[in-house]
């Protein structure tokens, strides 16, 4: 393992500490340079469009009903790599005991939650900041990493939190849901791109192999909303992420060409989106597509990112089908593990990965 990974550079501060301090002006290590500030960086449309809504219960429909909603999720995928499902098939009543309990978590005593403390080598726990390069603008959140498959790699006790004691079987009923909504997405998105049902799946290490963490992000309230960032732009680099966001507290943006278009989530909604490794195995059909997180001055945030991603000792590269002379591999076959060490060595930077790794 890399020496890079074994420590953080400094000290980590809890932006929830600072928050609840009560401080009017933010340290500077959390402002962001000009050309970055959410209100001066290229254009935000507010709900002049919308990432697409998807109903789901098509799939169960007649064929042409299943068709059309492939359709709309491929025509999602194309246009905006971000797009809302509703009648996903995870229980509503388990997604607000899914938030109720993450919530009880962040408000124990700060003491509490740092006896979990993550290290960047495995980022489990808990944390505040993603990369390890020493002097780095930070962003304005905390959050939870826990790994839940596969089996082998699942985060052991130690690294859950014992408290609330609920917190565990409801986030593990969470996980087998929310494992089948992919699973059933994997089918739909190798459909759409011409590949037999299960190519997506099988890339990712089959049945039992594919991988799935889950990041509970919690973003405390801002006093200079306009100068920091909760999330800086990024790409996720995994597979696919299924996010559960707050639907009373805005904050997620989408990249559409040169404007940040800010997420509405569905009270029952789950947002989906596409990662750097199947616009990869697509060989660019289907885009990973950057976003951020806003901080709020008056509310907190809190939101899970579930990240369904590949086995990680496996290489990956585009399907063999979508190689062409006109459209040739744009990437060398890579495994997870040796991908994701960009993320956490530097930390969030926009697509600069997927991109360079197009360049060579
Ligand atoms: C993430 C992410 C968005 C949000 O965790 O990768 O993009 O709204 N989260 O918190
Ligand atoms: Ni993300």
């Amino acid at each position: 393992m890399d020496s890079l990974l074994q420590d953080w550079p400094e000290p980590v501060v809890c932006v929830q500490s600072l928050s609840e301090s009560g401080l009017s002006t933010i340290p500077d290590r959390y402002i962001k340079p000009p050309s970055d500030r959410p209100s001066l960086s290229i254009t935000s449309k507010q709900n002049q469009h919308s990432i697409p809504v998807v109903d789901l219960r098509g799939l169960m429909d007649d064929v042409a009903g299943c068709r059309a909603t492939i359709q709309a999720i491929s025509a999602a995928c194309r246009e905006w790599g971000f797009f809302q499902v509703v009648n996903h098939g995870v229980s509503v009543e388990l997604m607000e005991r899914m938030r109720e309990t993450w919530r009880s978590f962040f408000q124990l005593p700060i003491k509490v939650k740092q006896a979990y403390a993550n290290l960047p080598k495995t980022y489990e726990g808990y944390g505040s900041r993603l990369g390890v390069e020493k002097g780095a603008i930070l962003d304005w959140g905390d959050y939870y990493f826990l790994n839940l498959m596969p089996a082998s790699a699942r985060s052991r006790q130690m690294h859950w939190p014992a408290q609330p004691c609920s917190l565990r079987e409801i986030t593990n009923e969470y996980e087998r849901e929310v494992a089948k909504l992919c699973q059933t997405l994997m089918k739909v998105l190798s459909i759409s791109l011409g590949l037999d049902v299960d190519y997506l799946q099988n890339a990712f290490g089959g049945g039992g192999g594919a991988g799935e963490c889950l990041r509970v992000n919690y973003y405390p309230k801002c006093p200079q909303p306009d100068l920091a960032l909760g999330l800086s732009p990024h790409s996720d680099p995994g597979g696919l992420t299924v996010l559960l966001a707050d639907h009373r507290v805005g904050g997620l943006q989408v990249r559409k060409g040169d404007a940040w278009v800010t997420v509405q989530p569905l009270p029952a909604a789950l947002v989906i989106n596409i990662g750097d490794q199947i616009q990869v195995l697509s060989n660019c059909m289907f885009k990973s597509v950057e976003h951020r997180v806003l901080t709020n001055p008056t509310n907190e945030r809190i939101s899970m990112a579930f990240f369904y991603n590949p086995r990680s000792d496996l290489p990956l590269a585009p399907a063999q089908e979508l190689v062409t002379p006109e459209r040739p591999s744009l990437y060398r076959p890579m495994t997870f593990d040796e991908y994701r060490m960009y993320i956490r060595k530097k930390g969030p930077r926009g697509k600069t990965q997927v991109e360079s790794l197009k360049a060579q």
